[in-house]
């Protein structure tokens, strides 16, 4: 049995995860740590609230005394590192929250894995650490680092020190950089879910700039099974990136969400530009294609729409999130935004 510290499952990717996990093997024992922020949800794990593989906790990953009381009491041996804030505007408007959750916050579990002496520390991270793309070109794990909003230079700092304990000190480390990840469970802050329930509800469609900024888009169970992979694969101390070379600029997205619900394009509204937006990411998963034989599995066309269907279909998920605090977030992002 592998007791893993599963941190942020209660997000989307990593509740995504953990229900995915949970169903395929019976060797895993899952202590996922989480903060419950806006973004956390414990109706998204609803599935394993009763699997004996499965227990849940309420914290800080920068809390150094719950985390070492953590290892030692479940005697963790594996970390899977997902717990962070995820959103660029949310970064733009406030910076300190996302150096300390996502670079404190992964020195505490740097730390404490390495007196642990954990076997393997996955640190969940992004290709925005490489910032942004011309018209031509794909992200490979050489390309520098080179961030640009304070959500991926936080990211970007985390995947140092995560480089540095594995130099240092020999932890062996793995990273992950996933491109844009879309499916059920994804917080209505991001491009996709929030294009959606606005067309469900005939609201606009903020699209920032000329909509021409292009996304590397993943359906969030082929980066799950990634992660799977690299976890249990993976050569300690090396980078993977993850991406289904699916580049698809914004303006395309919101259209076709439009088209699938039967909605008119009359809704979509051009906002002031996101300051500093990155244009384009895209990325070479070469790397863990053939060194660890990873393929995505899902077809676009077929895993938006049922994308599209689950937000149909679970409206009280979203509109319990969007009768809270979200509609004060929502008024802040987007009033200041009209160009007019
Ligand atoms: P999310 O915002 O949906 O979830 C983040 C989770 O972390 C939430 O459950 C939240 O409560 C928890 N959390 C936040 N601060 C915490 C803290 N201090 N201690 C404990 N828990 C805390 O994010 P997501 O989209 O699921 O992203 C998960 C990871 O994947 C992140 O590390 C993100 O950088 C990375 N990533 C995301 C994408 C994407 O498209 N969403 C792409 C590539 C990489
Ligand atoms: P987002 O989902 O925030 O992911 P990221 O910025 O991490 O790539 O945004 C995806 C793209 O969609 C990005 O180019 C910004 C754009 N966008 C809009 O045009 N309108 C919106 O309301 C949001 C949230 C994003």
């Amino acid at each position: 049995m592998k007791n893993i510290l599963v941190t942020g499952g209660a997000g989307f990717i990593g509740s995504n995860f953990i229900n995915y996990i949970l169903k395929s093997r019976d060797d895993y024992f899952i202590v996922n740590l989480d903060k419950l922020t806006y973004a956390g949800n414990l109706e998204n794990l609803k599935e394993c609230e009763s699997n004996k593989n499965y227990t849940f906790i309420k914290g800080d990953i920068t809390n150094s005394e719950l985390v070492n009381y953590l290892f030692e009491k479940y005697k963790i041996k594996y970390v899977i590192n997902f717990a962070a804030e995820s959103h660029v505007d949310r970064s733009i408007s406030g910076s300190e929250v996302f150096f300390r959750t996502n670079v404190i916050g992964t020195n505490v579990l740097l730390e404490a894995s390495r007196r642990f002496e954990v076997k393997r520390f996955l640190q969940i991270s992004t290709d925005e650490v490489y910032g942004s793309l011309g018209a031509t070109g794909l992200f490979t794990e050489q390309t520098p680092i080179s961030p640009n909003s304070p959500y991926s230079a936080s990211k970007a700092a985390a995947d140092m020190m995560v480089q540095a304990f594995h130099h240092t000190y020999g932890l062996p480390t793995v990273i992950t950089r996933c491109s844009n990840n879309y499916g059920q469970l994804q917080f209505p802050e991001k491009l996709i879910p929030l294009m959606i329930i606005n067309a469900l509800q005939d609201k606009k469609l903020p699209v920032y700039g000329d909509g021409m900024n292009i996304r590397d888009w993943i359906y969030v169970i082929d980066h799950n099974k990634a992660v799977e992979l690299v976890f249990e694969k993976g050569k300690s101390g090396e980078v993977y990136n993850v991406g289904a070379s699916n580049e698809i600029p914004n303006i395309e997205i919101v259209k076709l969400i439009l088209q699938n619900l039967g909605k008119s394009n009359d809704l979509i509204e051009f906002v002031k530009d996101r300051p500093g937006h990155d244009k384009r990411y895209a990325i070479d998963s070469t790397k863990i294609q053939n060194e660890l034989g990873w393929q995505p599995q899902y077809k676009f066309e077929s895993a938006i729409k049922h994308t599209i269907d689950w937000y149909l279909n679970n409206k009280s998920w979203w509109k319990k999130i969007i009768s809270g605090e979200y509609q004060q977030y929502y008024l802040q992002q987007y009033s200041t935004k009209k160009k007019n």
